[in-house]
């Protein structure tokens, strides 16, 4: 079956299911698309625009109310509060000439009220249920106040902690990310978008914004199309499939064509390919900014492509309100392509249920910080974390341990431990890590915290001393360290991943107490913290995990719950490896761990004697951690995977089976990945790429066998004729701990 054939028929199945649970008058598919005819007819040309048009909450309620009053805003961003929302949507409903219903939307990105761990953190769980819960929860908190659309989840594909909305979304792997992001949409939007607490959910930012040059925001990107497609794209066909109601464009400009202009990705790609029948929002203001870009002359020119390439909703800038009616009368727009961006949009506001029930129960009992949401905020605390490090098992800390100090700029920091994008979170609702442990331990162990430097930027080493004169008096140490939320996020982006301020300074200081030192790691990306790690007994990297990080840390630490975490993304040594990312394609002279490094170097050494293959003289080739790692109290032995056969077809499914024992003390979760390689291609194909992950509990010492079903299908990729096809040839494949072990096994594709 044909793409387009493919998700129209999935798309009309999912209208079908949510019209199924509607109310008879306009609740199925053709009434909704006759009701919206119907107001199409009606509707002047401003009126359109208006629909077109999305403002912010920031102007007084006369103003808004005005506009909405005019028909001029189909949309508003940033307004919370279930009163304004209620009063600015009656405004729209019986003042204005066609009572059409605002769509209220806001960032919910890792939760409203109840902050989850950053979706990054989210990732390193692999787990999609989790993922899932968390937006479900969020929507829940979020729809109680009006709010009807999130701009979340980000999938952009990112190979750059530099960039600093690493945060914001699944990290480097394109099919973590298209499994993720499909999980999100589904707790966004529930079973039904016109479910009471469904929220609309928005793929973002279409397309490429994770490779933005130097990971410098907003900057361009140079994605070829097989690149875009084979790596970036995928997350977004998944969105469509699940049934995302909406996308937002990118910042950059790819090959010089700004995403908010560029008809290809958003026309033929998204509506013609996969079929998408929701709308398509700008980013904030990247309409005009397409001036700055120099890529539209001014307002109008702007508008003009914006529209022409399929931008429905702009976000804040005002130049289609301004400029189209105009442009449509130039007949440099048509009115039929207004036409339909109204359509789309009004059938998100159908399928929401806006026109039936356009108002928020203020009276409905208050959802925030409910037993629940905070309990699955702090299971995904713990599923986020990572232990890197755990030598001589210093973790989980044990019974004879009485004395511990606790020390670092993030181990009792509210806010900070939040993460970035939390517009609605509360820092007086956080759980941090030193109260945590305190209620922990109670009086069974004595807790001395001296916190060395007052935020991770903090450049005065004077607080060290009676830091490292607690640790001293300890018999263990715990140091939190990281970097505060504000360096992570939009426009945060950071040239050097080091630990800020004075803090590998403390670290170095503890680790010379001679005491055991348990470095705790908060932060919104990966950091280059190979110094502090060796200088550490365990580390365990956390993320930025929201409300309730202290009671999921504080747990880890004690060995109530295991670590279970793997990188999303690899974690470089140094800032200038970057991007690395284990399913690079391989060079002509691949690296092979035997080269001369700096260091070894002889004095007046031939040119050739180092070793000619792809790698740093001062970093070798291999990063830190690569992606997918992460260790446990316990210990995994692997089987050897087994094939349901070796030779298969286009139309097979691969069986692949592994046994998984638990060889430690612990009961524990491991999180088994399947990756394959397609060995030769018609164009150079990665060295390993994943195609299937699950997380396996089980009981010390307990065995079983691990299946996984791989539909040949799936080793599809953009040829080099620029089509989707599975290659006959050989393939390697590993059942393994992360990205970097295992042995492969080998079989064939025929054709
Ligand atoms: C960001 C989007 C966000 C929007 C609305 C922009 O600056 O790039 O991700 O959804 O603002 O807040």
């Amino acid at each position: 079956m044909n793409n387009i054939i493919k998700y129209s028929l999935f798309f009309l199945t999912l209208l079908f299911i949510s019209c199924a649970q509607h109310d008879k008058s306009n609740n199925n598919q053709e009434q909704i698309e006759k009701n919206i005819d119907a107001l199409i007819r009606k509707m002047t040309l401003e009126e359109k625009l208006g629909q077109m048009n999305q403002i912010t909450s920031y102007l007084n309620i006369e103003d808004l109310s005005n506009l909405i009053k005019k028909g001029e805003t189909g949309s508003i961003l940033n307004e919370t509060d279930p009163v304004r929302i209620n009063a600015l949507q009656r405004v729209a409903m019986e003042e204005s000439r066609l009572g059409i219903p605002i769509l209220f939307a806001r960032d919910v990105i890792h939760g409203f009220k109840t902050i989850f761990p950053i979706p990054l953190g989210q990732a390193a769980s692999f787990n999609p249920l989790l993922v899932e819960t968390g937006a479900r929860i969020s929507a829940i908190e979020a729809s109680s106040v009006g709010i009807k659309w999130t701009f979340a989840p980000m999938i952009d594909i990112s190979r750059d902690p530099r960039w600093g909305r690493i945060a914001e979304g699944f990290g480097e792997d394109t099919y973590l990310t298209s499994v993720m992001g499909a999980a999100s949409i589904k707790g966004y939007q529930g079973d039904s978008l016109n479910g009471r607490t469904s929220i609309a959910a928005c793929a973002k930012h279409f397309v490429g914004y994770g490779a933005v040059e130097g990971g410098r925001d907003y900057n361009s990107t140079h994605l070829s199309e097989r690149l875009l497609r084979n790596v970036f794209l995928p997350p977004f066909e998944a969105a469509v499939q699940a049934g995302v109601a909406t996308f937002m464009t990118s910042f950059n400009d790819n090959d010089g064509i700004p995403s908010t202009g560029n008809r290809f990705i958003l026309e033929d790609i998204l509506r013609k390919e996969w079929g998408f029948k929701g709308f398509v929002v700008s980013d904030w203001a990247s309409v005009s900014e397409m001036i700055t870009h120099g890529f539209a002359a001014d307002d109008a020119d702007a508008a003009m492509k914006a529209i022409n390439a399929g931008v429905d909703m702009e976000m804040v800038s005002g130049t289609y309100i301004k400029e189209a009616k105009q442009l449509v009368g130039a007949n440099k727009v048509k009115e039929s392509t207004i036409d339909n961006a109204v359509r789309d949009i009004l059938r998100i506001k159908y399928m929401l249920g806006l026109f039936d029930n356009p108002y928020v129960e203020t009276n409905q009992p208050n959802t925030f910080y409910a037993n629940n949401h905070l309990a699955s905020a702090k299971q995904a605390a713990i599923e986020s974390a990572i232990l890197l490090k755990n030598d001589q098992q210093t973790l989980p800390i044990k019974s004879n341990i009485k004395t511990i100090a606790i020390v670092g700029p993030m181990a009792n920091a509210p806010y900070e431990q939040l993460g970035t994008w939390i517009f609605d979170g509360e820092k007086e609702y956080t759980q941090t890590p030193l109260k945590a442990i305190k209620k922990l331990v109670g009086n069974e162990v004595q807790i001395i915290y001296e916190p060395g430097l007052a935020y991770s930027r903090d450049n005065n080493s004077t607080t060290i001393t009676p830091a490292v004169t607690a640790a001293s008096k300890a018999d263990l140490i715990l140091a939190f360290v990281g970097e505060e939320s504000i360096l992570s996020g939009e426009a945060h982006c950071l040239a050097d991943l080091d630990l800020q301020g004075k803090q590998s300074e403390l670290i170095s200081a503890l680790k010379n107490t001679g005491k055991p030192l348990v470095t705790i790691v908060m932060a919104g990306r990966p950091l280059t913290i190979e110094k502090e790690i060796e200088q550490s007994d365990a580390v365990l990297y956390c993320f930025h995990p929201g409300t309730m990080g202290g009671p999921a840390i504080a747990d880890l630490l004690w060995g109530k719950e295991v670590p279970s975490g793997k990188t999303p993304m690899t974690f470089p040594k140094k800032v200038g490896q970057i991007p690395a990312y284990y399913s690079h394609n391989n060079t002509g002279r691949p690296a092979n761990r035997s080269e001369t490094l700096l260091h070894n170097i002889p004095i007046e050494a031939g040119q050739t004697s180092l070793g000619c293959t792809s790698f740093y003289l001062d970093a070798g080739f291999d990063p830190l951690y690569p992606f997918g790692y992460g260790l446990s109290y316990t210990t995994f032995q692997y089987g050897e995977p087994t094939l349901s056969s070796t030779q298969l077809k286009e139309n097979d499914v691969l069986t692949v089976r592994v046994e998984l024992q638990n060889t430690g003390n612990y009961d524990a979760t491991e999180v088994v990945q399947l990756y394959v390689q397609d060995k030769v291609g018609s164009t150079t194909r990665p060295v390993k790429e994943l195609k299937r992950f699950m997380r396996v509990p089980l009981k010390a010492g307990e065995k079983r066998y691990v299946s996984f079903e791989l539909p040949i299908k799936e080793l599809a990729f953009w040829n080099i004729d620029m089509k989707y096809k599975v290659e006959p040839g050989e393939f390697n494949l590993w059942v393994a701990p992360d990205s970097q072990s295992g042995t492969p096994i080998m079989f064939k594709v025929v054709s």
